[in-house]
């Protein structure tokens, strides 16, 4: 049976309905329309689907929603500055080309905020191993480690 749960979600307060075993990916997909977070394989392995929750890097297509109530999300819209602006890594992917068919993107933008919040200045190695869990179809890992690193030097995270 549906459950009243409130989440936190981009620092708003989402009152909604939800099933037990609902995941957070559904929800905010499915329930709230942030359809920024990508479902890819639905199991753990791809990454895609990598929201923040209280700062850490976690996989939503694994993790019940109701399991984050009381917990801070955070989503590639809320990444959004004023009057639509992009974040610092966003604008950095933009540069360096690391955006090709984009589905992987914002799991892994939301990884890399997560690795340079807690390492402001990774060598390319500890870019690398921070998103050993985020697959690229398109294979462009090279473009989006540089986006990275350069979004680092710059103080852009
Ligand atoms: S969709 Fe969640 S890890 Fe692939
Ligand atoms: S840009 Fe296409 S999957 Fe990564």
């Amino acid at each position: 049976m549906k459950q009243l749960i409130t989440l936190r979600i981009n620092g708003v307060d989402e009152g909604l309905y939800v099933e037990p075993w609902w995941t957070l990916s559904r929800v905010l997909r499915e329930e709230l329309n942030l359809i920024g977070t990508k479902e890819g394989c639905g199991g753990g392995h791809c990454g895609s689907c990598t929201v923040l929750i209280d700062g850490k890097a976690v996989m939503s297509c694994l993790y019940l929603a109701m399991k984050a109530r009381g917990k801070d999300i955070m989503t590639i819209e809320g990444l959004q500055g004023e009057n639509g602006a992009l974040h610092p890594l966003q604008e950095a992917f933009i540069e360096h080309f690391a955006v090709q068919c984009g589905y992987c993107i914002p799991g892994m933008i939301m990884t890399a905020k997560a690795l340079l919040a807690e390492n402001p200045n990774p060598t390319e190695e500890e870019v690398r191993a921070g998103l050993s869990g985020n697959l690229c179809r398109c294979t462009g890992y090279v473009k989006i480690v540089e986006a990275i690193l350069s979004s680092a030097e710059k103080k852009g995270n």
